[in-house]
């Protein structure tokens, strides 16, 4: 469709095209159900069916063990922030965070009122620019579990490791859920809001070893209960019907894109034309200096100047680039290059930072 611009956000973000289109052709009769999905009952046969084709995708994409539960929950990645010590901290315990970017802060600062929070890593002390290497986390003895988030949306970092500790691993995979296969097995917990490379916004997929619910604080709300959650099969109360709809949309078109192996394959792709373009160019430079804690899904960068930066935005929105502008806490550009996003969009991104650039010397 020739009126789509090319939408850098970072997030919500792109949705696939053909997604959409889906999603149009059947919006006002789903199925011959003669209502659209967002009109049925969570508890009719035809939303049944679509709900557990949805959990079987997942499943499938992200080889999801059986002693992992899938869950969709309301509250976006933030409610998570809560919900995690709120069922993993256990009374008067203790929990290990990696602190590398805005984040995992926040979701700190929360699990600090329930318990004892230890900051195993950082890398706060170069501005978030770098993760910090499996050698320089300090566990500590007894925490519940470890917690760090995989990708920082904000800074555009991103662990290329899974770290190796003996406290279960919780995982924020908010902006790069699906960009690659996942070891779930190592994983206690991941979880993700679903705005980057899932479904529109409004819910968070957790993944969690069932063999860690139950262990709530008692003051525990139950719509948080992992335990409740597991029980109900996510239909405690309603729950995003139209959004896991799109998540399912989603997963068939991951499919017909060769899975996350084939996302894995074109994000690389994607993430090498921008870094190598940074890496040559006199005008602009990549704000992460180590290909080792590059993100490929949110690429930050900065030009010489500050007014440059914002020219740039500008010039780039005319030009049918959208959204390049860094987040408000630490300006410069970002390019989110999440999975929806073609490869022609980001060669066309680097085409045109390319002429940005030759009239701008
Ligand atoms: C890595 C990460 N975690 C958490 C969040 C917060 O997500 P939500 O708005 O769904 O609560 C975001 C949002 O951009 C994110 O990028």
């Amino acid at each position: 469709m020739s009126d789509r611009i090319y939408n850098f956000s970072a997030g919500p973000s792109m949705l696939p095209l053909s997604v959409l289109e889906a999603a149009a052709s059947e919006m006002t009769n789903f199925a011959g159900s003669g209502m659209s999905v967002m009109e049925m009952s969570h508890r009719s046969k035809v939303y049944l069916s679509i709900f557990e084709e949805v959990k079987e995708s997942l499943k499938k994409a992200l080889s999801v063990p059986d002693t992992h539960e899938i869950l969709f929950m309301q509250g976006g990645a933030t409610f998570q922030f809560s919900a995690v010590p709120l069922n993993l901290m256990g009374e008067d315990g203790s929990a290990d965070y990696a602190i590398t970017g805005n984040f995992a802060s926040v979701a700190m600062n929360e699990a600090k009122k329930y318990g004892a929070v230890n900051i195993a890593a950082s890398s706060e002390d170069k501005n978030h620019t770098y993760i910090p290497a499996q050698s320089e986390i300090k566990t500590s003895n007894g925490a519940s579990y470890f917690y760090y988030c995989a990708n920082n949306t904000i800074y555009g970092t991103e662990w290329k490791y899974i770290p190796s500790v003996s406290a279960p691993l919780v995982c924020d995979m908010s902006s790069s859920i699906l960009s690659k296969p996942v070891d779930v097995p190592k994983f206690g917990v991941i979880f993700a809001g679903v705005q980057k490379n899932m479904a529109p916004a409004g819910m968070a997929v957790v993944i969690i070893d069932k063999a860690l619910a139950g262990q709530e604080l008692k003051y525990t709300p139950r719509l948080m209960s992992y335990k409740v959650a597991i029980e109900k099969d996510s239909m405690d109360n309603t729950p995003p019907c139209y959004t896991i709809y799109m998540l399912g949309l989603v997963l068939k078109w991951l499919e017909t894109q060769g899975g996350v192996a084939g996302m894995e394959k074109l994000k690389t792709a994607k993430a090498k034309l921008l870094y190598d373009y940074l890496d040559e160019s006199a005008l602009f430079s990549a704000c992460v200096p180590g290909a080792d804690a590059r993100s490929d899904m949110n690429v930050t960068f900065r030009a010489a100047t500050e007014e440059l930066d914002k020219a740039f935005v500008k010039d780039a929105a005319a030009h049918g680039f959208e959204n390049l502008a860094g987040h408000r806490s630490v300006g410069g550009m970002r390019a989110s290059i999440y999975n929806a996003m073609p490869e022609a969009g980001v060669a066309a991104l680097v085409k045109f930072m390319n002429d940005f650039e030759l009239k701008n010397k």
